[in-house]
């Protein structure tokens, strides 16, 4: 009898146990990886941290103000060694990703640009996402930005449904091919192309085969964009896709004038028609 019990008291247990492990299981994570440490977060860890604080943004993805509950990415990359010319990967569930300049997401320069991690509260979930057809949220971890309006941050810098974060080569280090030759003065339009290319455009587009984007096609080859449309029309394509052409699955978003100037969508279609004539030489 007493052994019996005793078997029905280790079984509860052994449910007790395995039920709290599910738990664990579905409670989404956040990894945060230096070059040789790495470290994961769960969304209630993450949420009971006594960094996370109440940040206020206008939210280029809700397209309106929000307040979530945030910790500041300076604080997540703490004792994690980032050089000057570092990017930090931001990795999302769907494995899109983007590399953000680590001089930002580590900035602990606050009058100047602030990065944080909002984290989704499972007791006042966020809504969808306006526009999106899954209905999901930017949950359950997302990279928002307070800052002077004056620092270029991209909007593709705004990375949501965040599942971890490594520090990584500059993109130019990693893809070496994508680079303006000596022949380019300093200043010139055709570098600033190229950083912006890298900031808005790399996330889903690779060049000549440099990059992992995936969600578009590749600008450079088998023929350089700029080689078969009119540039009128390609920049009127990249500010807005859907006034050049349209379908229902279309998936490249419209930039405004606060996601990309007039002047970086210029530079940007130089730096592609210069990489157009290199390729030519
Ligand atoms: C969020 C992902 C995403 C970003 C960011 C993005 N694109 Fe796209 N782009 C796409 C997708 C996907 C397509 C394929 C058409 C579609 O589904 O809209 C596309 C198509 C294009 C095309 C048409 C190519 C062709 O041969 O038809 C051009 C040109 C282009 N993108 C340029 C750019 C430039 C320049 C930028 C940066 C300013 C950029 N895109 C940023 C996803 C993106």
């Amino acid at each position: 009898m007493a052994a019996a019990r005793l078997l029905a008291a280790a079984l509860l247990g052994a449910v007790a146990w395995l039920a709290a492990l599910s738990v664990a299981a579905q409670s989404p994570t956040l990894t945060v990886a230096g070059r040789d440490s790495s470290r994961t977060f769960t969304q209630q860890a993450l949420l009971a941290d006594p960094n996370v604080r109440s940040v206020t943004v206008a939210d280029p993805v809700y397209r309106r103000t929000m307040t979530y509950r945030a910790i500041p990415l300076a604080a997540l990359l703490k004792g994690i060694p980032i050089n000057a010319d570092d990017h930090v990967q931001a990795r999302a569930i769907d494995n899109f990703s983007v590399s953000i300049p680590g001089r930002l997401a580590a900035s602990a320069d606050t009058a100047q640009v602030e990065a944080f991690v909002a984290i989704d509260d499972p007791s006042a979930p966020w809504p969808a996402i306006p526009g999106k057809r899954d209905k999901e949220s930017a949950g359950p971890f997302y990279v928002i930005w307070q800052g002077a309006p004056s620092v270029n941050v991209s909007s593709e810098y705004w990375a949501y449904r965040l599942a971890a974060l490594a520090v990584t080569d500059s993109p130019l280090k990693r893809w070496p091919g994508l680079a303006v030759g000596p022949d380019v003065p300093a200043g010139d339009r055709i570098r600033t192309g190229l950083d912006s290319f890298v900031a808005v455009c790399m996330a889903c587009h690779r060049f000549n085969g440099e990059g992992e984007g995936d969600q578009g096609p590749d600008l450079g080859r088998p023929m350089n964009v700029t080689e078969y449309f009119q540039i009128p029309a390609l920049k009127k394509l990249i500010r807005n896709p859907q006034s050049v052409r349209q379908w229902p699955d279309q998936k490249m978003p419209a930039f405004d004038q606060s996601a990309l100037s007039d002047s970086e969508l210029d530079a940007i279609v130089d730096w592609l028609a210069y990489k157009a004539r290199q390729q030519r030489r």
